[in-house]
């Protein structure tokens, strides 16, 4: 037997969804294959789910439940990371598996899917609730859910959620106009726009450090705080998603959503309370408190890349216009960075540099805090390396925080070099962080919006987002302007040269 695990939350453990049927629209998609199911099965497998539970799949290809059980057995085989599928949870899984082939603009299809839900709520108690997850292309968004109006299931004896995936618009005008048809049919605290990033364990550990502990707190402000940089950045290029990218670009595929919501985790206001209003009101006044920029400021603080051809461990790579599904002119970004500002008492003057590309020589993600230096430097003599303290919160690949201060080298005489104390989440807790869908799935279906984006926070972040957008539209971008497996544009550099300051070496 394995020794107990102080570090167990029984409050977490307590943490089991309610009855429920659960609707994919897109089951065939990728989505549905690599990240839903095996996160179900997950759940099932870590007992969080309801025995009255279900799952339909809608897609327009006609499958009998039989092959479709038969396809998510072999989604969940190749795509769980950490769990061999258990025959026999599989088979308790499975029995809960349905299927309803048709078209979202059909109405048929909501007449059938409004049948079988009744069916599966008789046969396996689902309590009348229904969460319904739109997997589908955005273009779908609107119609699903107007599909699901006419035909009635967008209220019922149980509760209805819809739960969709970013992108929420193209820019704020689209992002109303989604809004607006989802609430023809779903209140908006019945609407769950997700953001894997904000369900990734190390992100909701920013809670936990900043407001859960004393000592942090009184430095996280501008008397303090020098800067902070968020970097996300992926090796990988875009993996046969050319098209999709080309449309979006790194500034909407990444800063729009996850890495302001990072951002906003970072720099929010404690919240009176844990409960989800509350949080996500302070999420939200955060991000309507970042300063949208003039053109001018986008010329100094904002930096569009995109990736050149170039050599990785000896092996080539083709750059972004090489891709298939990419234009050979390409205007699209695939590394983005800017320098944000936020308006209020506690952060003014204080840059919060973001930077975001693909085919970056690695993947990593993190958030480093740069502290003001000692008021009075008597240390800084010959052979001391007087590096300014860094608080490092590691979002991936490896899960942790780390703390970077002076120390003394030992001998004699008084040099001085940075030391790191390291927090590292395998290491302490010795059990695995449930994935991002894992926790967030779970939380729609107990109706925890906490770790969800709301229409105030889509909307604000595309207010910051899109004057930037706009102008690197209409500005002819000297791309490719970075090698694949290198650091971004120089221009990148350069923005934070000019006050002073460098990104650090992930
Ligand atoms: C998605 C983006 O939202 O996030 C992808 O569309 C990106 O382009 C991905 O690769 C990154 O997610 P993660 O969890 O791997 O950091």
């Amino acid at each position: 037997m394995p020794p107990e695990n102080p570090f167990q939350d029984p409050v977490r453990f307590e943490r089991r969804a309610p009855e429920c049927a659960i609707v994919i629209f897109g089951a065939n998609g990728d989505l549905t294959r690599r990240k839903l199911m095996p996160a179900l099965y997950r759940l099932a497998y870590d007992r969080r789910l309801s025995a009255g539970f279900a799952v339909i799949g809608v897609s327009r290809t006609p499958l009998s439940d039989d092959a479709f059980r038969q396809k998510m057995q072999e989604a969940v085989q190749s795509f769980s990371e950490d769990t061999a599928v258990d025959p026999e949870v599989w088979k308790t899984f499975a029995e809960g598996l349905f299927y309803v082939a048709g078209d979202v603009a059909d109405a048929e299809l909501y007449t059938r899917l409004r049948a079988r839900l009744a069916e599966v709520n008789e046969t396996r108690h689902t309590g009348g609730n229904v969460l319904f997850y739109l997997a589908t292309q955005p273009s779908q968004y609107a119609p699903a859910a107007l599909g699901l109006g006419g035909a009635g299931l967008g209220k019922g004896e149980g509760w209805r959620r819809l739960i969709i995936e970013k992108p929420f618009g193209k820019d704020l005008a689209t992002a109303r106009e989604l809004s607006a048809s989802l609430h023809q049919v779903f209140d908006e605290s019945d609407v769950y726009r997700i953001d894997h990033y904000l369900g990734k364990e190390t992100v909701q550990n920013i809670l936990a450090f900043r407001f859960g502990n004393g000592i942090f707190e009184p430095l996280w402000n501008r008397r303090y705080v020098n800067h902070v940089q968020i970097t996300a950045a992926e090796s990988i290029g875009v993996e046969g998603r050319g098209a999709y990218y080309q449309e979006t670009g790194a500034l909407a595929d990444m800063i729009q959503n996850h890495l302001l919501q990072v951002m906003a985790t970072i720099a929010m206001e404690p919240s009176a309370s844990f409960r989800s209003a509350s949080v996500r009101d302070e999420r939200s006044k955060l991000l309507r408190s970042i300063r949208p920029m003039t053109p001018e400021q986008i010329l100094q603080d904002a930096v569009a890349g995109q990736y050149g051809p170039g050599e990785v461990g000896g092996q080539t790579l083709p750059g972004f216009r090489q891709e298939a599904g990419v234009d050979a002119e390409s205007q699209t970004d695939t590394y983005a960075a800017a320098a944000f500002f936020v308006e209020n008492w506690r952060w003014a003057g204080v840059p919060f540099y973001i930077r975001t590309g693909k085919r970056l020589p690695k993947r990593t993600t993190e958030i480093a805090i740069q502290f003001n230096p000692a008021p009075l430097a008597i240390f800084d003599g010959e052979g001391s390396d007087c590096s300014p303290n860094l608080l490092i919160v590691r979002i991936q690949p490896e899960e942790g925080i780390s703390l970077k201060f002076l120390s003394k080298r030992p001998g004699s005489g008084m040099q001085l070099r940075p030391v790191s104390m390291d927090f590292n989440y395998g290491a302490s807790f010795g059990e695995r962080s449930p994935s991002a869908y894992e926790t967030l799935l779970l939380d729609a279906i107990i109706g925890d919006a906490t770790l969800y984006t709301r229409q105030d926070m889509v909307e604000a972040s595309w207010a910051v987002v899109e004057p930037i957008q706009n102008a690197w539209r209409e500005t002819h971008q000297e791309f490719p302007n970075y090698p694949a497996g290198t650091w971004g544009p120089r221009a990148a550099d350069q923005m934070l040269a000019r006050r002073g300051h460098a990104w650090r070496k992930p």
